[in-house]
């Protein structure tokens, strides 16, 4: 049986048992996770496109494990890259 797409910015998914007025399995749909290392700065943490929270890779910021901004004083540089978790 086909289960209808959730409607766009829902995340909860449920399949139904042949009858659709009985759900037989309900759960999360997975988030898109993705790592980017922006060009001399943080590690963005996105989650489905938005930046979920932004980690320290320079090393300098005094709230650890959180950038501060502090890479920019200190004269971080690194390159841009991506990394993708759960697609
Ligand atoms: S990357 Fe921003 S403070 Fe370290």
């Amino acid at each position: 049986m086909m289960v209808p797409a959730p409607p766009t910015g829902h995340r909860f998914r449920v399949a139904f048992c042949g009858r659709p007025h009985l759900p037989l399995v309900a759960g999360w749909a997975m988030p898109k996770v993705e790592i980017l290392s922006s060009e001399n700065g943080p590690n963005l943490v996105m989650v489905d496109g938005k930046v979920a929270t932004a980690l320290c890779r320079c090393g300098h910021s005094s709230h650890k494990p959180m950038c501060d901004g502090s890479h920019r004083m200190a004269g971080f540089r690194a390159e841009k890259t991506s990394v993708k978790i759960v697609e």
